[in-house]
């Protein structure tokens, strides 16, 4: 047994340095989102939430960008850097929320409200977001919806419908939902939150505001996963009930060796996040693959419909 596991810890070992030795000779930066496994967060040049990774993409100096995280994660890179190869490891990894409205059926909803503006997650493909006025993260949602548009615009916001009855519970302001969820973050039920204060009586609980209004509802704080990062580093409190996708564990145990993290359910984890593993980001790198593209005419619109968002500056 230990013998079997110096073996693979050397094999490990081995595909770190290859992947290192490539990315020096293809000028790459390896960007890895706080869902990823924990090996993918050792190995990257920048681990954060979607909208740290947009604005890492926007402005890196590297010929290649191996994104590791989800295609409209990747898709995103590529819209905010053009000239940059951007690869992805494993071409698989979607988003489901993403999936569940089509460009055609967004183009349906605005017909039913022609005066409306349209603010679209950036959990969408580029062909949706290409059909938005501005995008937004939850990192950046309530200020975007103050900021971007009138207090008498009518907004459609698309496609989860939980971030966008956080942020209109937030705010007070109504708007034209679409009924996209998270199939990770509905796995965490009120129970399972519940119990763990039960059993850990001082932590405090934080959550994304993909969680469900009856999630939210038990939540000591509603926060984007880099928001998570940061409130803990600044917290003195000592344990945290931790409500989102659980590789961002790792992260915050990284950063906080300290505090102790319990996930609000071991249930919440998200399939196409795990599907990056180090032997695919090796082979990505060896052979150029997956490259990511987007068609001219949908880049250009859906870059205008990011950058909007990319103006409110962080
Ligand atoms: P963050 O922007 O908070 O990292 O969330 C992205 C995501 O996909 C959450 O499920
Ligand atoms: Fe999509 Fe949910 Fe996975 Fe985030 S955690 S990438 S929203 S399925």
């Amino acid at each position: 047994m230990a013998l079997e596991s110096s073996r693979s810890e050397r094999f490990y070992m081995e595909i770190i340095e290859k992947i290192n030795r490539l990315k020096k000779e293809r000028n790459a930066v390896i960007l890895a989102h706080n869902y990823q496994l924990p090996e993918i967060h050792d190995i990257a040049d920048y681990v954060g939430d979607s909208l740290g990774l947009s604005v890492q993409a926007s402005k890196t100096n590297a010929d290649v960008i191996v994104f590791c995280g989800v295609y409209f994660m990747a898709e995103t890179a590529k819209i905010l850097s053009p000239e940059k190869t951007v690869l992805i490891p494993d071409k698989n990894a979607g988003c489901p929320m993403a999936d569940m409205i089509t460009a055609e059926e967004l183009r349906e909803l605005k017909a039913q409200h022609p005066k409306a503006k349209v603010l679209c997650y950036v959990n969408t493909t580029a062909e949706v977001k290409a059909e938005c006025d501005v995008c937004c993260t939850s990192g950046n949602a309530e200020r975007i919806v103050r900021e971007a548009f009138a207090s008498d615009d009518e907004i459609i916001f698309v496609p989860d419908q939980y971030l966008a009855s956080w942020i209109s519970n937030r705010i007070g302001r109504d708007f034209i939902i679409w009924r996209g969820y998270c199939p990770t973050h509905v796995r965490i039920m009120p129970d399972d939150i519940i119990k763990k204060k039960a059993i850990y009586k001082n932590a405090e609980v934080i959550v994304h505001p993909e969680c469900p209004p009856v999630i939210t509802a038990l939540a000591d704080q509603v926060l984007s996963t880099e928001g998570m990062c940061r409130y803990i580093k600044e917290s003195k409190t000592r344990e945290f009930i931790i409500g989102t996708e659980i590789g961002i564990l790792h992260r915050m145990k990284k950063e906080n060796p300290d505090k102790s993290f319990y996930p609000a359910s071991e249930r919440a984890t998200c399939p196409n996040m795990k599907r990056t593993t180090l032997e695919k980001v090796l082979w990505s790198l060896e052979e150029m693959g997956f490259e990511v593209t987007v068609p001219h005419d949908i880049m250009n619109k859906a870059r205008t419909c990011l950058q909007r968002m990319m103006d409110y500056k962080p």
